[in-house]
């Protein structure tokens, strides 16, 4: 069999790196999760003080960006990859929905892009690979054999993240949510650098009315049609 690079991009909260990860188990290939490696920028940025409520310093984050190290390394337990800041397993504390009020004004900035996007491209080079966020099937690989743009009503996304987040956190609002799921996908279409689009070759699936499973077995037909 050839390995392919199959590209999952979307609007926030779709499932993306649900089917990502089924899709990966199924086929033996790698799961990226690049949300998570914007989300870890964005927890360093927070811990220096350099981004908040009313201030985003964005000089002062340009300036330590090359000490900042995001990695991967795969939980025996679960068979998935963490991210690792600096060496310290984040995957936890990058969920936060404080992490993702802010992750979409990180991920505007071209040098955070820059240095993102390279290593991303690195780990695609042997193919084999299925790689989720917003601009996969755009700017980090525009000839994957595989694209796939997932969306949902901005109801049920906000939904279903709602569910999730509020077993962490009883304070949580389902307003508040849905509020961050509408900002994010408002900035990250809006950007300058790589935008939110639907690559032109790309299958756009409305997850809406899907089942994980009526899900999934349609993407895996498409893959395996790909392959
Ligand atoms: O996928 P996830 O929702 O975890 O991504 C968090 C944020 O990271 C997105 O809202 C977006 O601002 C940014 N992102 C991006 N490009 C990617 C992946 C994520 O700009 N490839």
């Amino acid at each position: 069999d050839k390995k392919i690079i199959i590209a999952i991009d979307g609007h926030s909260s779709t499932g993306k790196s649900t089917v990502a990860k089924q899709l990966a188990k199924a086929l033996q290939y790698i799961y990226v999760d690049t949300g998570a490696m914007y989300r870890a920028v964005t927890l360093y940025a927070m811990r220096k003080g350099f981004i908040g409520a009313d201030h985003f310093e964005e000089d002062k984050l340009e300036e330590v960006l090359p000490e900042i190290n995001i990695r991967f390394e795969v939980n025996p337990k679960t068979g998935i990859a963490e991210v690792l800041l600096n060496g310290e397993n984040v995957e936890h504390e990058i969920r936060t929905l404080d992490v993702s009020k802010h992750v979409s004004k990180i991920a505007a900035v071209s040098q955070v892009r820059k240095k993102l996007v390279e290593q991303q491209h690195q780990m695609g080079v042997e193919k084999g690979i299925v790689m989720d966020g917003r601009d996969i099937g755009t700017v980090v690989f525009p000839k994957a054999e595989l694209k796939l743009f997932m969306t949902a009503t901005a109801k049920d996304r906000a939904e279903r993240r709602f569910l999730e987040l509020k077993v962490r956190d009883e304070n949580i609002t389902y307003e508040d949510v849905l509020k961050n799921v509408v900002n994010r996908d408002h900035i990250d279409s809006t950007r300058k650098d790589s935008p939110l689009r639907q690559a032109g070759d790309a299958i756009k699936i409305d997850n809406s009315n899907l089942t994980l499973q009526e899900q999934f077995e349609q993407i895996l037909q498409l893959a395996k049609t790909a392959i």
